[in-house]
Protein backbone atom coordinates (compact mmCIF):
# COMPACT_ATOMS: atom_id res chain seq x y z
CA UNK A 1 0.00 0.00 0.00
CA UNK A 2 2.66 2.70 1.24
CA UNK A 3 4.52 2.19 -2.24
CA UNK A 4 1.07 2.51 -4.78
CA UNK A 5 0.97 5.89 -2.70
CA UNK A 6 4.76 6.35 -3.61
CA UNK A 7 4.06 5.67 -7.03
CA UNK A 8 0.65 7.74 -7.37
CA UNK A 9 2.72 11.04 -8.17
CA UNK A 10 4.91 9.34 -10.62
CA UNK A 11 1.49 7.86 -12.89
CA UNK A 12 0.06 11.27 -12.39
CA UNK A 13 2.83 13.00 -13.60
CA UNK A 14 3.75 10.85 -16.64
CA UNK A 15 -0.22 11.50 -17.18
CA UNK A 16 -0.67 15.07 -17.02
CA UNK A 17 -0.95 16.76 -20.28
CA UNK A 18 1.92 17.35 -22.51
CA UNK A 19 2.63 21.07 -23.45
CA UNK A 20 6.06 22.54 -25.64
CA UNK A 21 7.61 25.74 -24.46
CA UNK A 22 5.96 28.94 -25.76
CA UNK A 23 9.17 28.85 -28.91
CA UNK A 24 8.41 25.78 -29.90
CA UNK A 25 4.53 25.85 -29.76
CA UNK A 26 4.86 28.93 -31.98
CA UNK A 27 7.14 27.46 -34.62
CA UNK A 28 5.76 26.13 -37.79
CA UNK A 29 6.05 23.43 -39.36
CA UNK A 30 9.25 23.06 -41.63
CA UNK A 31 7.33 21.77 -44.35
CA UNK A 32 4.48 23.29 -46.07
CA UNK A 33 0.83 21.70 -46.14
CA UNK A 34 0.28 20.30 -49.72
CA UNK A 35 -1.79 16.78 -50.40
CA UNK A 36 1.49 15.27 -51.56
CA UNK A 37 2.72 16.10 -48.38
CA UNK A 38 -0.01 14.52 -46.40
CA UNK A 39 0.38 11.52 -48.68
CA UNK A 40 3.99 10.91 -47.72
CA UNK A 41 2.80 11.65 -43.99
CA UNK A 42 0.64 8.93 -44.54
CA UNK A 43 3.38 6.55 -45.48
CA UNK A 44 5.46 7.38 -42.52
CA UNK A 45 2.73 6.58 -40.15
CA UNK A 46 1.56 3.30 -41.08
CA UNK A 47 5.47 2.50 -40.96
CA UNK A 48 6.78 4.22 -37.42
CA UNK A 49 3.40 5.49 -35.54
CA UNK A 50 0.63 3.25 -36.63
CA UNK A 51 1.72 0.00 -34.23
CA UNK A 52 1.24 2.60 -31.12
CA UNK A 53 -1.33 4.72 -32.09
CA UNK A 54 -3.46 2.86 -34.03
CA UNK A 55 -5.24 3.76 -37.06
CA UNK A 56 -6.23 7.71 -36.77
CA UNK A 57 -9.93 7.99 -36.14
CA UNK A 58 -10.91 4.18 -34.62
CA UNK A 59 -9.13 4.82 -31.59
CA UNK A 60 -7.31 1.67 -31.32
CA UNK A 61 -3.76 2.08 -30.20
CA UNK A 62 -1.88 0.57 -27.91
CA UNK A 63 -3.45 0.41 -24.11
CA UNK A 64 -0.04 1.90 -22.97
CA UNK A 65 -0.16 4.43 -19.70
CA UNK A 66 -0.26 7.22 -21.19
CA UNK A 67 -2.09 6.43 -24.18
CA UNK A 68 -1.06 7.07 -27.50
CA UNK A 69 -3.22 9.80 -28.94
CA UNK A 70 -5.84 9.20 -31.55
CA UNK A 71 -4.96 12.20 -34.07
CA UNK A 72 -8.79 12.16 -35.16
CA UNK A 73 -9.31 13.93 -31.29
CA UNK A 74 -10.42 17.40 -31.50
CA UNK A 75 -9.32 18.17 -28.26
CA UNK A 76 -5.78 17.28 -29.21
CA UNK A 77 -6.03 18.94 -32.78
CA UNK A 78 -7.46 22.29 -30.78
CA UNK A 79 -4.66 21.85 -28.12
CA UNK A 80 -1.46 21.84 -30.21
CA UNK A 81 -0.05 23.89 -33.06
CA UNK A 82 2.02 22.97 -36.03
CA UNK A 83 5.04 23.57 -33.88
CA UNK A 84 4.01 21.66 -31.14
CA UNK A 85 3.00 18.49 -33.00
CA UNK A 86 6.12 18.98 -35.46
CA UNK A 87 8.51 19.23 -31.55
CA UNK A 88 6.63 16.49 -29.43
CA UNK A 89 7.39 13.96 -32.44
CA UNK A 90 11.10 15.61 -32.87
CA UNK A 91 12.11 15.35 -28.90
CA UNK A 92 9.38 12.30 -27.69
CA UNK A 93 8.29 11.72 -23.74
CA UNK A 94 8.80 8.46 -21.82
CA UNK A 95 7.12 5.52 -24.12
CA UNK A 96 6.99 8.06 -27.30
CA UNK A 97 10.23 7.54 -28.93
CA UNK A 98 12.31 10.77 -30.23
CA UNK A 99 12.08 10.73 -33.96
CA UNK A 100 14.34 13.96 -34.25
CA UNK A 101 17.52 11.31 -35.01
CA UNK A 102 15.34 8.68 -37.01
CA UNK A 103 13.13 10.57 -38.94
CA UNK A 104 14.61 13.34 -41.51
CA UNK A 105 13.05 16.95 -41.02
CA UNK A 106 10.98 16.41 -44.55
CA UNK A 107 9.23 12.93 -42.78
CA UNK A 108 8.89 14.89 -39.37
CA UNK A 109 6.97 17.40 -41.15
CA UNK A 110 5.28 15.53 -43.56
CA UNK A 111 3.68 13.60 -40.48
CA UNK A 112 3.11 16.47 -38.98
CA UNK A 113 1.01 17.46 -42.26
CA UNK A 114 -0.86 14.09 -42.26
CA UNK A 115 -1.77 14.93 -38.61
CA UNK A 116 -3.39 18.24 -39.51
CA UNK A 117 -5.49 16.49 -42.38
CA UNK A 118 -7.43 15.13 -39.69
CA UNK A 119 -8.39 18.43 -38.28
CA UNK A 120 -11.46 20.17 -40.29
CA UNK A 121 -10.68 23.22 -38.83
CA UNK A 122 -7.40 23.55 -39.90
CA UNK A 123 -6.06 26.61 -41.86
CA UNK A 124 -2.30 25.57 -43.18
CA UNK A 125 0.27 28.32 -41.51
CA UNK A 126 2.83 29.15 -43.74
CA UNK A 127 5.67 27.52 -43.55
CA UNK A 128 8.64 28.45 -41.88
CA UNK A 129 10.43 28.56 -44.98
CA UNK A 130 7.92 30.81 -46.82
CA UNK A 131 7.67 33.23 -44.02
CA UNK A 132 11.35 33.42 -44.05
CA UNK A 133 11.81 34.78 -47.27
CA UNK A 134 10.06 38.41 -48.31
CA UNK A 135 7.65 37.51 -51.36
CA UNK A 136 8.05 41.01 -53.13
CA UNK A 137 6.35 40.53 -56.44
CA UNK A 138 3.86 38.40 -54.89
CA UNK A 139 0.91 40.97 -55.39
CA UNK A 140 2.08 41.11 -58.89
CA UNK A 141 2.44 37.94 -60.65
CA UNK A 142 -0.39 36.32 -60.26
CA UNK A 143 -2.41 32.91 -62.24
CA UNK A 144 -2.15 31.27 -64.81
CA UNK A 145 1.03 29.93 -64.01
CA UNK A 146 3.24 27.85 -66.16
CA UNK A 147 6.04 25.34 -65.33
CA UNK A 148 8.56 24.45 -67.91
CA UNK A 149 11.00 21.74 -67.34
CA UNK A 150 14.68 22.27 -69.48
CA UNK A 151 17.00 18.65 -69.48
CA UNK A 152 20.81 18.96 -70.30
CA UNK A 153 22.21 15.46 -70.55
CA UNK A 154 25.58 16.58 -71.51
CA UNK A 155 25.85 18.24 -68.25
CA UNK A 156 23.22 16.09 -65.79
CA UNK A 157 21.23 19.03 -65.39
CA UNK A 158 18.08 19.99 -64.96
CA UNK A 159 15.97 23.46 -65.33
CA UNK A 160 12.97 24.19 -64.04
CA UNK A 161 11.11 27.53 -64.50
CA UNK A 162 8.02 28.78 -63.14
CA UNK A 163 5.71 31.68 -64.86
CA UNK A 164 3.07 33.80 -63.59
CA UNK A 165 1.08 36.24 -65.36
CA UNK A 166 1.72 39.85 -64.82
CA UNK A 167 -0.11 42.36 -66.98
CA UNK A 168 -1.35 39.84 -69.44
CA UNK A 169 2.18 39.09 -70.31
CA UNK A 170 4.24 36.09 -68.83
CA UNK A 171 6.88 37.32 -65.92
CA UNK A 172 8.81 34.87 -63.34
CA UNK A 173 7.42 33.90 -60.01
CA UNK A 174 10.68 34.46 -57.21
CA UNK A 175 10.67 32.87 -54.10
CA UNK A 176 8.41 29.95 -55.33
CA UNK A 177 9.41 26.04 -53.26
CA UNK A 178 9.28 23.14 -56.32
CA UNK A 179 10.05 19.87 -55.82
CA UNK A 180 12.71 18.41 -58.49
CA UNK A 181 13.19 14.31 -58.10
CA UNK A 182 13.25 11.47 -59.83
CA UNK A 183 10.57 8.83 -59.42
CA UNK A 184 11.07 5.95 -57.34
CA UNK A 185 8.30 3.38 -56.05
CA UNK A 186 7.25 4.39 -52.78
CA UNK A 187 9.17 8.11 -52.57
CA UNK A 188 10.89 10.23 -54.70
CA UNK A 189 14.17 11.00 -54.67
CA UNK A 190 14.61 14.26 -54.51
CA UNK A 191 17.66 16.00 -56.66
CA UNK A 192 17.00 19.84 -55.45
CA UNK A 193 18.62 21.08 -52.49
CA UNK A 194 16.17 21.22 -49.73
CA UNK A 195 14.76 23.91 -49.28
CA UNK A 196 15.64 26.10 -52.95
CA UNK A 197 13.57 28.58 -54.10
CA UNK A 198 12.91 29.99 -57.98
CA UNK A 199 15.46 32.65 -58.43
CA UNK A 200 15.03 36.20 -60.20
CA UNK A 201 14.09 34.49 -62.90
CA UNK A 202 11.84 31.82 -61.53
CA UNK A 203 14.47 29.15 -62.33
CA UNK A 204 15.72 26.35 -59.94
CA UNK A 205 18.82 24.36 -61.09
CA UNK A 206 19.38 20.72 -60.32
CA UNK A 207 22.14 18.10 -61.05
CA UNK A 208 21.12 14.10 -61.10
CA UNK A 209 23.28 11.73 -60.65
CA UNK A 210 23.47 10.01 -64.53
CA UNK A 211 25.03 7.06 -63.22
CA UNK A 212 22.12 5.90 -61.21
CA UNK A 213 20.96 1.97 -61.97
CA UNK A 214 17.75 2.13 -63.30
CA UNK A 215 16.93 -1.09 -65.39
CA UNK A 216 17.68 -2.70 -68.71
CA UNK A 217 16.63 0.57 -70.81
CA UNK A 218 18.73 2.80 -68.22
CA UNK A 219 15.19 4.96 -68.51
CA UNK A 220 14.34 7.15 -65.62
CA UNK A 221 11.41 9.62 -64.96
CA UNK A 222 11.97 13.27 -63.91
CA UNK A 223 8.85 14.63 -61.84
CA UNK A 224 8.55 18.17 -60.91
CA UNK A 225 6.03 19.90 -59.00
CA UNK A 226 5.52 23.47 -57.17
CA UNK A 227 5.08 22.53 -53.67
CA UNK A 228 2.24 25.36 -52.59
CA UNK A 229 -0.55 23.92 -53.98
CA UNK A 230 -2.78 25.98 -52.58
CA UNK A 231 -1.55 29.07 -53.94
CA UNK A 232 0.07 27.49 -57.49
CA UNK A 233 -3.07 24.97 -58.35
CA UNK A 234 -1.56 21.09 -58.78
CA UNK A 235 1.54 21.77 -61.62
CA UNK A 236 3.65 19.33 -62.10
CA UNK A 237 5.95 18.07 -65.04
CA UNK A 238 8.07 15.18 -65.78
CA UNK A 239 10.61 14.52 -68.37
CA UNK A 240 12.36 11.06 -69.38
CA UNK A 241 16.23 10.82 -68.07
CA UNK A 242 19.38 9.14 -69.64
CA UNK A 243 20.59 6.98 -66.63
CA UNK A 244 22.73 3.66 -65.99
CA UNK A 245 21.21 0.86 -67.66
CA UNK A 246 21.86 -1.87 -65.62
CA UNK A 247 21.83 -5.58 -66.59
CA UNK A 248 19.19 -7.50 -64.80
CA UNK A 249 21.72 -10.04 -63.45
CA UNK A 250 22.61 -7.00 -60.93
CA UNK A 251 19.60 -7.78 -59.31
CA UNK A 252 19.67 -6.12 -56.28
CA UNK A 253 20.55 -2.82 -57.32
CA UNK A 254 17.90 -3.00 -60.30
CA UNK A 255 15.26 -3.70 -57.80
CA UNK A 256 15.99 -1.53 -54.94
CA UNK A 257 15.54 1.46 -56.92
CA UNK A 258 12.67 0.44 -59.34
CA UNK A 259 11.31 -2.88 -57.77
CA UNK A 260 8.20 -3.40 -60.31
CA UNK A 261 7.22 -6.76 -61.77
CA UNK A 262 8.52 -5.89 -64.53
CA UNK A 263 12.05 -6.06 -63.04
CA UNK A 264 11.33 -9.12 -61.28
CA UNK A 265 14.19 -11.38 -61.91
CA UNK A 266 13.69 -14.33 -64.36
CA UNK A 267 15.49 -16.91 -62.12
CA UNK A 268 13.81 -15.96 -59.20
CA UNK A 269 10.52 -16.59 -61.02
CA UNK A 270 11.92 -19.79 -63.00
CA UNK A 271 12.81 -21.28 -58.76
CA UNK A 272 9.42 -20.41 -57.30
CA UNK A 273 7.63 -21.88 -60.48
CA UNK A 274 10.00 -25.09 -60.30
CA UNK A 275 9.31 -25.48 -56.39
CA UNK A 276 5.90 -24.86 -56.76
CA UNK A 277 5.69 -27.66 -59.59
CA UNK A 278 7.64 -29.87 -57.33
CA UNK A 279 5.21 -29.11 -54.42
CA UNK A 280 2.37 -30.33 -56.58
CA UNK A 281 4.03 -33.47 -57.93
CA UNK A 282 4.43 -34.52 -54.29
CA UNK A 283 1.10 -34.07 -53.22
CA UNK A 284 -0.11 -35.54 -56.36
CA UNK A 285 2.05 -38.97 -56.04
CA UNK A 286 0.77 -39.15 -51.78
CA UNK A 287 -2.95 -38.92 -53.32
CA UNK A 288 -1.94 -41.54 -56.09
CA UNK A 289 -0.61 -44.12 -53.23
CA UNK A 290 -3.47 -43.36 -51.14
CA UNK A 291 -5.72 -44.12 -53.84
CA UNK A 292 -3.58 -47.76 -54.42
CA UNK A 293 -3.35 -48.61 -50.85
CA UNK A 294 -7.82 -48.21 -50.71
CA UNK A 295 -7.67 -50.14 -53.82
CA UNK A 296 -5.49 -53.15 -52.62
CA UNK A 297 -7.42 -53.40 -49.20
CA UNK A 298 -10.74 -53.75 -51.45
C1 LIG B 1 6.27 2.93 -28.89
C2 LIG B 1 4.97 3.47 -29.09
C3 LIG B 1 4.85 4.76 -29.92
C4 LIG B 1 5.25 4.97 -31.21
C5 LIG B 1 5.93 3.99 -32.14
C6 LIG B 1 4.87 6.34 -31.53
N1 LIG B 1 4.27 6.94 -30.47
FE1 LIG B 1 3.60 8.86 -30.35
N2 LIG B 1 3.11 8.59 -28.44
C7 LIG B 1 3.21 7.41 -27.73
C8 LIG B 1 2.77 7.61 -26.37
C9 LIG B 1 2.74 6.57 -25.29
C10 LIG B 1 2.40 8.97 -26.28
C11 LIG B 1 1.91 9.72 -25.05
C12 LIG B 1 3.18 10.23 -24.37
C13 LIG B 1 2.94 11.14 -23.19
O1 LIG B 1 1.90 11.78 -23.12
O2 LIG B 1 3.86 11.20 -22.37
C14 LIG B 1 2.61 9.55 -27.59
C15 LIG B 1 2.37 10.86 -27.90
C16 LIG B 1 2.50 11.41 -29.15
C17 LIG B 1 2.18 12.78 -29.49
C18 LIG B 1 1.66 13.84 -28.52
C19 LIG B 1 0.24 13.57 -28.25
C20 LIG B 1 -0.40 14.51 -27.26
O3 LIG B 1 -1.50 14.17 -26.82
O4 LIG B 1 0.18 15.54 -26.93
C21 LIG B 1 2.39 12.93 -30.81
C22 LIG B 1 2.19 14.18 -31.64
C23 LIG B 1 2.88 11.66 -31.31
N3 LIG B 1 2.93 10.76 -30.29
C24 LIG B 1 3.21 11.40 -32.62
C25 LIG B 1 3.78 10.21 -33.05
C26 LIG B 1 4.23 10.00 -34.40
C27 LIG B 1 4.06 10.98 -35.53
C28 LIG B 1 4.78 8.76 -34.44
C29 LIG B 1 5.45 8.09 -35.61
C30 LIG B 1 6.48 8.81 -36.29
C31 LIG B 1 4.64 8.19 -33.11
N4 LIG B 1 4.03 9.10 -32.31
C32 LIG B 1 5.09 6.92 -32.76
C33 LIG B 1 3.69 6.20 -28.22
C34 LIG B 1 4.24 6.01 -29.46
Amino acid sequence: MAILVLLMPFTLMAQSDWTVSDAKQKDSNPIAYSDKSVKAGKVVYLGNCKSCHGDVGKDNGLPLMPKPTDFANQAFLDANTDGSIFHKITDGRATMPAYGAILSEQQRGDVTNYIRSFDPNYKPQASAQAAATPKSNDTEVGAPYFLDVKVDEANSEVTAILMGTFNGEKAPVVDAELFIGIKRYFNNLPIMEAGDVTNEEGVIKANYPADLPSGEEGKGELLVYVVDQEKFGELNQSAELKLQATHPSHFNETRALWADRGNFPIWLMVTYLSIVLIVWGVMAKVVMNLIKIKKIGN
